[in-house]
């Protein structure tokens, strides 16, 4: 159990943690009134999924939803497998952290591990975790992707990031327990729609 607020745990293109109070203002003026679904069809890394999360104990269940199905399976991972996922993540960290100074090892660390994500053949929570500490490791938290699913952004420049944020991990685990967790195209969240249903869209921008 863990008494923190949970947030997002990967750095994300388009995150809206910035735009939160934007957003607040657009809200419908009775929210916190009566019970309700919250269904985000493009989560990304739930920087608003989080704060209503947190904010709406009104909220009664939640559904999220995203296409890339690496990222689904980390949201799942946490949800139901949190202390695995932290066991695995805190031996790359440390793994990470002991090669500072060491340009060349850290590089060849990090590209090895990249490998062994595009391989995909780890089970759910190793991948997961795979997921976690490129995200953390990369050139500004991109997610990019050739043709062939392979993932394949340079390493960052950062200097002893966390890769193990234990306490966060925990309270997106346990704020997860009443999000229902669905990977597919936007279109089939609209099947889990009720009466009373909040829909958050964040679609990626066209280039
Ligand atoms: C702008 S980002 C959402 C960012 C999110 N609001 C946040 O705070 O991190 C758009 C997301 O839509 C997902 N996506 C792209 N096409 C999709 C589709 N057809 N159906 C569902 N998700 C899709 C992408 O994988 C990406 O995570």
């Amino acid at each position: 159990m863990t008494d923190r607020i949970a947030k997002p745990f990967l750095k994300w293109a388009g995150g809206k943690t910035q735009l939160i109070n934007d957003i607040e203002k657009a809200l419908p003026k009775d929210i916190s009134n009566d019970k309700f679904t919250y269904i985000e069809p493009f989560v990304g890394s739930g920087a608003v999924l989080f704060w209503m999360l947190n904010n709406f104990p009104n909220l009664q269940k939640a559904v999220i939803n995203d296409i890339n199905r690496d990222l689904i399976n980390t949201y799942k991972t946490i949800a139901s497998r949190p202390n695995e996922l932290i066991s695995i993540l805190q031996i790359l960290q440390n793994e990470f952290h002991g090669l500072e100074g060491q340009d060349e090892e850290k590089k060849e660390y990090y590209y090895s591990k990249r490998e062994l994500y595009n391989t995909r053949k780890e089970e759910q929570s190793g991948q997961a975790a795979l997921f976690i500490f490129l995200n953390r490791t990369c050139f500004n938290g991109l997610y990019r992707v050739n043709r062939k699913n392979e993932y394949n952004v340079p390493m960052g420049a950062y200097k002893r990031p966390t890769i193990c944020d234990k306490e966060n991990i925990l309270a997106v685990s346990q704020a997860l327990q009443k999000v229902e967790i669905l990977c597919g195209d936007y279109e089939g969240t609209l099947n889990f729609a009720d009466n009373n249903t909040l829909f958050y869209f964040d679609p990626p921008y066209k280039p």
